[in-house]
């Protein structure tokens, strides 16, 4: 099969090749997915788990992409709960082969049904964007209505499922980035913008919850904008400074079948808009993971027409 693989952790994306694969074979309580459209995230460049396994040993060459979106063409030993032919998206294990591929071997428990009327496009937008935002406002921050949530990167890809997802959950959303942001940003739901270039973000005051996707500098000064009792969730590695007196939580987003499943309802209900700009081909994808100019919105690439 085809399938995007790296060798060299110094090249970056540079270093991304389109090669032949064995095809995966399904273990114990796996699927095995024929992919139709994938996502991959330029950090997972750095992530040890695209080089090592979890002794620690070299597992390169590396399948890149962990978001998925295709057709379960094989079960393995004692799989449950999908059967070959199903519609499935989700996203797979970090230290596995993953998703720039044509076929991926997946366990079914990170996996949920995908709908018949959404496409496998939108479906291989929603794993890592949508989990994250639920698993930051829901499980983690425990956002309630009425709060005041700083939502950073407003019009980025986690950060546009947070701000339409606090919205809906009847927060106050105060979306931030670039100037030319202000817009997208408000179009997701944000009821204020703060141009982090230009505008002072210490003027935001008696926040609730803080939804940190950039970090540095910016993480440490939304530490102080948080009120007594707050939370500061970080998805960007621990925070270098925690509020006085609330809670600092940093996480890496975990797969899960039901939040899969509230994700993707609220995409069929117009409760949640996808934020997908280019799509492109598994044959173009390493160009398209290489372009300098800077891209709106999440990269998908078709394994599939
Ligand atoms: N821990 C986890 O489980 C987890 C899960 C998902 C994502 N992440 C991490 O979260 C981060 C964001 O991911 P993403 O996919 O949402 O990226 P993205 O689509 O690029 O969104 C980030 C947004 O923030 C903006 N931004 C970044 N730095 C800024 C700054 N200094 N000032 C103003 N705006 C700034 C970006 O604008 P520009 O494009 O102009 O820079 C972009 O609009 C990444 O580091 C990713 O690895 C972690």
């Amino acid at each position: 099969m085809k399938a995007i693989v790296v060798t060299d952790q110094a090249a970056g994306t540079a270093g991304m090749k389109l090669v032949e694969r064995p095809e995966p074979q399904p273990s114990i309580n796996d699927v095995v997915v024929q992919v139709y459209a994938s996502g991959f995230v330029n950090t997972e460049l750095d992530w040890p788990s695209t080089w090592t396994d979890r002794l620690d040993r070299d597992r390169t060459p590396s399948i890149l992409g962990h978001e998925l979106a295709g057709v379960v063409s094989a079960l393995g030993y004692g799989t449950t709960g999908l059967s070959v032919g199903q519609r499935v998206f989700g996203l797979t294990d970090w230290y596995r082969d993953g998703t720039l591929a044509e076929y991926a071997a997946v366990e079914a428990r990170n996996l949920a049904p995908l709908p018949d009327d959404v496409d496998f496009t939108v479906g291989a937008s929603l794993p890592i964007s949508g989990l994250t935002a639920w698993q930051g406002l829901v499980v983690h921050g425990r956002v309630l209505a009425g709060q005041r949530v700083i939502a950073h990167g407003a019009a980025g890809a986690v950060g546009s499922m947070v701000t339409q997802l606090a919205c809906e959950l009847g927060a106050y959303v105060i979306g931030t980035g670039r100037a030319a942001d202000r817009q997208s940003a408000l179009d997701f739901g944000a009821q204020e913008f703060v141009d982090l270039e230009t505008d002072a973000l210490e003027n935001v005051r008696g926040v609730d919850l803080v939804f940190d996707v950039i970090g540095g500098d910016i993480g440490k000064r939304s530490a102080g904008l948080i009120r007594a009792g707050g939370t500061l969730v970080s998805v960007v590695g621990p925070p270098e400074a925690r509020p006085a007196d609330g809670l600092a939580v940093d996480f890496v987003v975990e797969s899960d079948r039901a939040q899969l499943s509230e994700i993707v309802q609220r995409v069929r209900d117009g409760r949640l808009r996808t934020n997908i700009g280019n799509v492109s081909t598994l044959d173009d994808a390493v160009a398209a993971f290489n372009r300098t100019e800077r891209r709106k919105g999440k990269t998908v690439i078709r394994a599939r027409p």
